[in-house]
């Protein structure tokens, strides 16, 4: 572009503001488009297909996934890796979207206060995190996270875990079965919170080990 023409749009703040909206909206267009048409890219079979070995959460991750939400861990802790290799190297291969075809909402997030979450399914053992949720500094001596010490004295309150999988399964056509539905009330009988959170948190990432 010459010199003239670029001039006209510094000192014209409104042309300027205009032609960054089309040229953002352009690029957005570029990028997203196309994946609303193509079912069978990228990589693991379109973007709202689960992975092969993908399973919809049981009762018990389903609970432990809404107090994960109610207690805010998703404020501290995102559940998306990014296609860095940094990223990559710390945390595992990065975060696909089709990995959160299930999840509503999704907890990707872009803010870390303590480390990302998606791949941390099977990188401690159960007690580690029983241990670390009542009090984080008995593992973690520098921890600033806060102690969750009332997870391990609360019953999750089954309630409503059927009434919430036959949501998931009629709105979002998550593949709950009648039977997992069925069976939902007692899978979840006198467990804590704390089992539902572990429960979940030992199943993050899981459909993505061993790929990269
Ligand atoms: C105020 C911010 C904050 C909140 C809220 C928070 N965490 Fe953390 N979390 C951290 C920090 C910082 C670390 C790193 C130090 C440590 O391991 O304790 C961490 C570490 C972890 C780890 C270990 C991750 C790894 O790869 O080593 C897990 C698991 C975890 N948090 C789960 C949770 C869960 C579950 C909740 C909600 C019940 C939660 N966190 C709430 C800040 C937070």
């Amino acid at each position: 572009m010459s010199k003239l023409t670029h001039e006209v749009f510094e000192k014209n703040t409104g042309l300027l503001v205009t032609f960054i909206v089309i040229a953002i909206s352009f690029a957005t267009l570029v990028e997203i488009v196309p994946l609303i048409f193509d079912k069978n890219a990228p990589e693991e079979g379109g973007v709202n297909k689960p992975l092969p070995n993908m399973r919809p959460w049981t009762a018990l991750e389903l609970e432990g996934r809404d107090i994960y939400i109610r207690e805010g861990c998703h404020v501290c802790h995102t559940q998306m890796v990014r296609p860095l290799r940094a990223e990559v190297e710390r945390y595992g291969p990065y975060s696909r979207a089709a990995e959160s075809a299930w999840d509503h909402p999704f907890l990707w997030g872009s803010k870390r206060t303590g480390p990302d979450l998606a791949r941390v399914g099977g990188r401690y053992s159960d007690q580690w995190h029983i241990d670390h949720l009542i009090d984080p500094r008995s593992v973690v001596p520098d921890s600033v996270m806060p102690s969750y010490p009332w997870l391990a004295k609360n019953e999750v309150d089954g309630q409503k875990v059927q009434a919430k999988m036959r949501l998931f399964k009629e709105r979002f056509g998550v593949p709950y079965t009648e039977a997992d539905i069925e069976a939902a009330p007692d899978q979840v009988l006198g467990a804590t919170e704390l089992d539902a959170v572990v429960a979940y948190l030992q199943q993050l990432g899981i459909a993505m080990k061993g790929q990269r």
